[in-house]
């Protein structure tokens, strides 16, 4: 699709549209200048992003978000999972795209998200990654690819950046998994923490159920939070918390805090996009704090009846949709087949 838009509208681009670039980044290119084109590039380790400027927009940096959050101006995420749902999201204004672990149950229909391996994740964000160039990225390390030691989390974030293209990494665990995401702070891999409930542990937690609502538990929150944040942690996912409880954990934390499931009293907010625009069947569970906001499985599920139909009935493809033999090469053909056939 990306390609044959390409295609059509700048032919003298087409090999470099194909082997090289984002198709996003070129075609907006194409209608620069060489000039301006060169000028885009900010320093030698700046990648060039001309379609950004060509907008008058800036890539999202931690410290956009940083001052975002001392501002007080909420910070927007949604997951992605693959290059048109990174687009989509991109194009909508989101601050943040996570690659999140939710991969697992809304994209690769597995029961749990303990399932997924780094490499699987890491395919994700690379197709993701190639779709984004101005929301900043974050790719979430699976089960399994941090817990042993901070020397493994280290690998593997290093994977979900050099592999994935990712620009920050995300992990689930509060005060037990400081010295992971100190090693990989340190190492300058910018790192999002995930505590409340945290999926990746559901049977030990007895399922997805709301964290943080005793004083005892309230408290060990507080306390995960000041942890990660003091190992290095740049904002930290708040998951199924009360709202209060999420306010106050807010409001002692200098990160920002981002929500899901916890409240609009949260430093940003986060959703899975799969859930949100209602790529699901009617009959799928969908927690509470989901709101739905479109309903792509409906709007989907009739355009591709429609197809069914049409082709069914062959009124698909119509006039508009076919290429036109030459006349007199129909006619040799047919000629020549007769000929064969006789
Ligand atoms: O995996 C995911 O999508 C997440 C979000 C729900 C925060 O971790």
């Amino acid at each position: 699709m990306a390609h044959s838009s390409c295609v059509t509208r700048i032919p003298s681009l087409t090999r470099s549209c194909l082997h090289r670039s984002s198709p996003i980044t070129t075609s907006l290119t194409a209608s620069l200048p060489r000039s301006q084109r060169q000028q885009t590039r900010f320093s030698s380790h700046a990648p060039s992003s001309p379609s950004l400027a060509a907008r008058g927009q800036k890539p999202t940096t931690i410290q956009t978000l940083q001052k975002m959050h001392q501002e007080k101006s909420p910070i927007t995420m949604l997951t992605a999972h693959n290059f048109p749902s990174a687009l989509i999201a991109q194009e909508a204004g989101m601050d943040m795209i996570l690659v999140g672990d939710s991969l697992a149950m809304v994209s690769l229909g597995m029961p749990d998200t303990s399932e997924v391996t780094l490499d699987e994740m890491i395919m994700s964000a690379r197709a993701v990654s190639r779709a984004v160039n101005r929301s900043f990225t974050v790719g979430d390390l699976p089960m399994g690819s941090y817990e042993i030691s901070p020397e493994q989390a280290l690998t593997s974030a290093i994977r979900m950046v050099k592999e994935g293209r990712m620009q920050s990494v995300k992990l689930e665990g509060g005060a037990e998994m400081a010295p992971a995401i100190k090693k990989i702070t340190t190492a300058g891999i910018p790192l999002v923490a995930h505590i409340g409930l945290t999926p990746q542990r559901q049977h030990a937690l007895g399922g997805f159920k709301v964290q943080g609502n005793t004083l005892d538990k309230a408290m060990a929150l507080l306390r995960d939070a000041k942890a990660v944040e003091d190992a290095g942690a740049f904002a930290v996912v708040l998951e199924c918390v009360p709202s209060e409880i999420a306010e106050e954990v807010t409001n002692a934390l200098k990160i920002p805090t981002i929500g899901i499931g916890a409240g609009n009293k949260t430093s940003g907010q986060v959703l899975v996009q799969i859930d949100m625009i209602g790529i699901r069947p009617p009959d799928a569970f969908m927690p509470k704090f989901v709101k739905k906001y479109g309903s792509m499985w409906e709007s989907g599920l009739a355009a591709i009846k429609q197809y069914k139909d049409e082709v069914s009935d062959r009124s698909y493809p119509g006039p508009q949709h076919v290429y036109k033999s030459d006349a007199k090469v129909t006619e040799a053909f047919r000629a020549a087949i007769q000929s064969t056939q006789s």
